[in-house]
C-alpha cells in the first residue's frame, strides 16, 4: 500500500498527465489500466513539452517501474514510435513493462473506426480514428490479438485470419489495401514483437510485489468519467471505462488495493469529438477560454468546445468513482473574468421546465437539458505564481470551496499554469501527501 487511482473527472484532458507525473515523483510504480492512444497526456518540466499517448506518464522519473496493463489496447507502431522519441530525447525507458495480455490495435481495426464514422455522417461521435471502438470490440468477441500472440508467428497468422473472416463485409472497401495482406500484416507485428519483446511481462505480479511490499503505485486512467462506456454520455463515449473500478480490472488488482482516487478536473469544462454538453458555450467567451487554456487536443489537434463547470455532472463523477480528492487544474486560465458561472442544475427547455438535480440517464433529456447556473465573483489577478493558498485571490479560493462543498469532495492540488511546478497543494493535498508516506514508511 498505497495504491492510487488517477481518473479523468470530466470529458478528458483533464491534466492527468500532468498529476500524474507530480505523484510518480513519490511513488514506485505507475500503472496504465485502460484506453490507448486516444489518449494524450501531456508534461510540462524546465519549458519542455512532452506528450504521451500510450507510455505512463511515469516514465520521466527514472526508478519508477512503468506499466501498460491488461486492460490497455496497444498500437504497436505507436508505442515503438513513442519509445523512439524518448530514447532519442535521452530518457530511459529500461523501465517500462508490457501486460502479455493487453490487446493490440490491428490495421483492420483503423479501417473500421475510419469507415464507421464516415457511414455515422451526420450523427458520427467524432472518434479519434485510432482504431479503439473496433480493437475493444474484437477483445469482447473473443477475436482479438493479444501482446503474447506477438511472440508466435503460427498462432499470430491463425488468430489474424480468425478475426478478418467475419470482417469481410465490412472491408470490402478495402480489399485492395495492401496494409490488408495477411503476410503483410504477420511480417509488420513480427518485427514488433521482436521489438517489444523485452518489456513483455507479467505484469500483474509485479504491480502485486511493490503493493505487498508496502510500496506506492499510481494507477494512471485515460479519458473521463463522461466518456465512460457504461456511465458516460452514450453512445458519444469511448469504447472502454475510465472510471476508476476499472483500474482494477485493467492492471489485475482487488478494490482492497485502492486508497485514494483523484479526480482530476479543469476549473471549468471541455469537451472534444461530439456528444451532449449542456454548459457549452459559444462565441466569443468560448473563443477567449480556448485561446487562453490552448484548448486543442494534444491527440488530433481538433479544436475543444469548452463550457461553464457542470456541478452536475462532476457530482455524478464523484459518485460513479467514490473520488477522494479532487485535482483543480488550469485556474488560471479563467483570470480576467468579471462573473464565473457555475452549473448546479439542468432545465428541460420544453413547455413543463423540468429540473435535474442529478445527472440525467436518459438520453434524450440529456441531449436537450440546459445548464442553470449560480454566478460566483471572477478575478483580475494572474495566478501563475501562486504557490500557497493564501496567495490566491480571495474571489478564487471562494469559487474552489464552491466547487469542494457541492462535489463533497476536497480539493487537494489547485493546477495554476501548465509546469509540473506550477501548482499549490491544499492543506487537505499535504495531509494525504504526508499519511501516503507514513503509510509507506510503516509498511
Ligand atoms: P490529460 O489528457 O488529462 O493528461 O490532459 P492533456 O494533456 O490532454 O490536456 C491538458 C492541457 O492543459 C495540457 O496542455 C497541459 O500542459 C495543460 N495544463 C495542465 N495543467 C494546467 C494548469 O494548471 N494550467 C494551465 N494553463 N495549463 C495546464
Ligand atoms: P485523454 O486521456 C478527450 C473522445 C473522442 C470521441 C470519443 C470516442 O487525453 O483525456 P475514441 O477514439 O476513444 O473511440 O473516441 O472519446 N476521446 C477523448 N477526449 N481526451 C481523451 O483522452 C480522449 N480519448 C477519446 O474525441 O469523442
Ligand atoms: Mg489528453
Amino acid at each position: 500500500m498505497p495504491g492510487i487511482v488517477i481518473v479523468g473527472a470530466q470529458w478528458g484532458d483533464e491534466g492527468k498527465g500532468k498529476i500524474t507525473d507530480l505523484l510518480a515523483e513519490r511513488a514506485d510504480a505507475v500503472v496504465r489500466f485502460q484506453g490507448g492512444n486516444n489518449a494524450g497526456h501531456t508534461i510540462v518540466r524546465d519549458g519542455v513539452q512532452w506528450k504521451l499517448h500510450l507510455i505512463p506518464s511515469g516514465i520521466l522519473h527514472k526508478d519508477t517501474l512503468c506499466v501498460i496493463g491488461n486492460g490497455v489496447v496497444i498500437d504497436p507502431r505507436v508505442l515503438t514510435d513513442e519509445l523512439d522519441e524518448l530514447r532519442r530525447q535521452r530518457v530511459d525507458t529500461r523501465q517500462l513493462r508490457i501486460s502479455a495480455n493487453a490487446h493490440l490495435i490491428m490495421p483492420y481495426h483503423m479501417m473500421l473506426d475510419h469507415a464507421g464514422e464516415a457511414k455515422l455522417g451526420k450523427l458520427q461521435i467524432g472518434t479519434t480514428r485510432r482504431g479503439i471502438g473496433p480493437c475493444y470490440a474484437d477483445k469482447a468477441a473473443r477475436l482479438g490479438i493479444r501482446v503474447q500472440d506477438l511472440l508466435d508467428e503460427k498462432i499470430l497468422k491463425k488468430k489474424i485470419i480468425a478475426a478478418l473472416e467475419p470482417k469481410r463485409l465490412s472491408l470490402r472497401p478495402f480489399a485492395k489495401d495492401p496494409r490488408l495482406d495477411l503476410q503483410t500484416i504477420t511480417e509488420e507485428y513480427l518485427t514488433y514483437g521482436h521489438r517489444l519483446a523485452p518489456y513483455i511481462a507479467d505484469t500483474v505480479r509485479l504491480v502485486h510485489e511493490r503493493l505487498d511490499a508496502g510500496q506506492t503505485v499510481v494507477f494512471e486512467g485515460a479519458q473521463g468519467a463522461l466518456l465512460d462506456i457504461d456511465h458516460g454520455t452514450y453512445p458519444f463515449v469511448t469504447s472502454s471505462n475510465p472510471v476508476a473500478g476499472a483500474a482494477c480490472v485493467g492492471a489485475g488488482v482487488g478494490p482492497k488495493d485502492i486508497d485514494e482516487i483523484w479526480g482530476v478536473m479543469k476549473a471549468y469544462g471541455t469537451r472534444v469529438g461530439a456528444g451532449p454538453f449542456p454548459t457549452e458555450l459559444d462565441g466569443e467567451l468560448a473563443d477567449e477560454i480556448r485561446e487562453r487554456g490552448g484548448e486543442y487536443g494534444t491527440t488530433t489537434g481538433r479544436a475543444r468546445r469548452v463550457g461553464w463547470l457542470d456541478l452536475v455532472a462532476l457530482r455524478y463523477a464523484a459518485r460513479i468513482n467514490s473520488l477522494t480528492a479532487l485535482a483543480v487544474m488550469k485556474l488560471d486560465v479563467l483570470s480576467g473574468l468579471d462573473q464565473l458561472c457555475v452549473c448546479t442544475r439542468y432545465r428541460d427547455p420544453g413547455p413543463e421546465g423540468r429540473e435535474y438535480e442529478d445527472f440525467p440517464y436518459h438520453q434524450t433529456v440529456l441531449h436537450h437539458a440546459a445548464g442553470e447556473y449560480v454566478q460566483l465573483a471572477g478575478w483580475s489577478e494572474e495566478l501563475t505564481e501562486c504557490r500557497e493558498e493564501s496567495d490566491l485571490p480571495a474571489a478564487a479560493r471562494e469559487y474552489l470551496q464552491f466547487v469542494a462543498e457541492f462535489v463533497g469532495v476536497p480539493v487537494a492540488l489547485i493546477g495554476v499554469g501548465p509546469g509540473r511546478d506550477e501548482v499549490i497543494w491544499t492543506q487537505a493535498g499535504a495531509g494525504m501527501a504526508r499519511a501516503g508516506r507514513a503509510a509507506s514508511a510503516a509498511a
